[in-house]
C-alpha cells in the first residue's frame, strides 16, 4: 500500500485552505428555520436566508425586533438545527463543537450563575480548555478590559443588567477567540459602556478578528460596522457597506419662505425646511419658485442608517407567519 505523509504539503495544503476560505468565516447558505407553536402554529423565522461574512470585518446584524437575529446566531452556535439550507462557522457546518472553541458568544438574555464575577468568567475559560494561571490571569484581564476589575470578586446576584452584560462580555473574550458573535451587546449598557463596547470591537478587529454583532440601534452599528445586513421578517433586505448604505440615502434639506401654495400642499411651516432626495432637488426649488417662494438654503442631509433602516423594514411586508 502507498505511505501517506502527514504533513498537508503543496496541493494539499492548498485545498484545505481553499476549502476554509470558500467556507468564510461565518456563512448561511439559503437557511430557514421555522418553529412549532402550540396547538397547530408555525412561525417562519428565516425565510431563505444567505450571508456571508469575511475574516477581519465588524459586521452589524441589524433588525427589528423578531426579525429573526437571534434564531440565525442560535443556528450558528448549533443550539439547534436549521429546517432548511445550511452554514458553516470558522470552515466548519454549523454544531461543529471544536470550532465554538476558537468563537467567542455573548447571548442576548445574559443567564449567568450566581457566582463571583472572576469565578464565572474563569468557569467559562475553563469549559474552552484554559486552566491554571493562564485562565486566572486572563480573567483579571477581560474583566479590566469590560471595566470591572474592582467588583470582579463580587457575587453577580447583586449587579444590575448592564453589569451582567459586562460580565457576559468577558466571558464572550477570555478564550481570545477569533470570532465574536454578540447578540445586541449594548442593549443594557450606559453611553459611556457603550463606548468601551466599541474600543473592545475596534481593538478585537485591529488584532484581526472578526464580529458579528446583532443590534436593533443602529446607532451603535453605523459607528463601528464595515458591512451591516438589515433583517426583517426573517429574510434579508439590505446588505452593503455601511458608508456606501448611508450614501446612497443622499438628500438635501430645502429651506423656503412664502411658498404659499407650495408650503400648504407639502406641509411646510412658514420658514420651514423640507427633505427631498437629491436627485429632486432642481424639481423642488423650481416649484417652490413657480408658488411664489423664496429659497433661504439649500444643504445636503446624510440620513442616518436608522432613516434608511425604517424605509427598508417598512417597505418589505414580506411574508411570514403560519406556513
Ligand atoms: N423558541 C421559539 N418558539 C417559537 N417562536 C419563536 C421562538 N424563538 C423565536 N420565535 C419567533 O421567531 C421570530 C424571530 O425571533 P428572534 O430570532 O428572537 O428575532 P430577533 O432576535 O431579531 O428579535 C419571532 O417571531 C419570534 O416570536
Ligand atoms: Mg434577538
Amino acid at each position: 500500500m502507498e505511505k501517506r505523509g502527514n504533513s498537508l504539503s503543496g496541493a494539499g495544503f492548498a485545498k484545505v485552505f481553499t476549502m476554509t476560505t470558500m467556507a468564510g468565516i461565518l456563512e448561511f447558505q439559503d437557511v430557514s428555520k421555522r418553529y412549532r407553536v402550540f396547538p397547530r402554529r408555525r412561525v417562519l423565522a428565516l425565510d431563505h436566508f444567505t450571508l456571508r461574512v469575511e475574516p477581519g470585518e465588524i459586521f452589524g446584524f441589524l433588525g427589528p425586533n423578531g426579525a429573526g437575529k437571534t434564531t440565525a446566531i442560535h443556528l450558528a452556535m448549533g443550539f439547534m438545527r436549521p429546517t432548511g439550507g445550511q452554514g458553516q462557522m470558522l470552515g466548519h457546518p454549523f454544531g461543529y463543537a471544536p470550532a465554538r472553541r476558537k468563537v467567542g458568544f455573548l447571548a442576548e438574555n445574559v443567564a449567568l450563575y450566581h457566582r463571583r464575577a472572576a469565578g464565572l468568567v474563569q468557569f467559562y475559560g475553563a469549559l474552552n480548555g484554559m486552566e491554571g494561571h493562564t485562565l486566572s490571569r486572563r480573567a483579571r484581564e477581560v474583566l479590566e478590559m469590560v471595566g470591572l476589575a474592582e467588583v470582579a470578586g463580587r457575587n453577580v446576584s447583586h449587579f444590575s443588567r448592564g453589569m451582567l452584560q459586562r460580565v457576559g462580555l468577558a466571558q464572550a473574550l477570555v478564550n481570545d477567540p477569533e470570532l465574536l458573535i454578540l447578540d445586541e451587546p449594548t442593549s443594557a449598557l450606559d453611553p459611556l459602556a457603550r463606548v468601551t463596547v466599541r474600543e473592545l470591537l475596534l481593538r478585537a478587529r485591529q488584532q484581526g478578528k472578526t464580529v458579528f454583532l446583532s443590534s436593533h440601534l443602529l446607532s451603535e452599528v453605523e459607528l463601528v460596522c464595515d458591512r451591516v445586513a438589515v433583517l426583517n421578517k426573517g429574510k434579508l433586505v439590505r446588505l452593503g457597506k455601511t458608508a456606501e448604505l448611508l450614501q446612497a440615502g443622499e438628500q438635501v434639506e430645502i429651506v423656503a419662505r412664502g411658498a404659499g401654495a407650495f408650503a400648504q400642499a407639502e406641509a411646510l411651516e412658514p420658514g420651514g425646511c423640507i427633505r427631498v432626495p437629491a436627485s429632486q432637488q432642481r424639481a423642488t426649488i423650481e416649484r417652490i419658485w413657480a408658488a411664489g417662494g423664496e429659497v433661504i438654503s439649500v444643504n445636503p442631509v446624510r440620513r442616518s442608517l436608522e432613516d434608511i433602516f425604517l424605509e427598508v423594514t417598512e417597505g418589505s411586508g414580506t411574508r411570514r407567519g403560519p406556513a
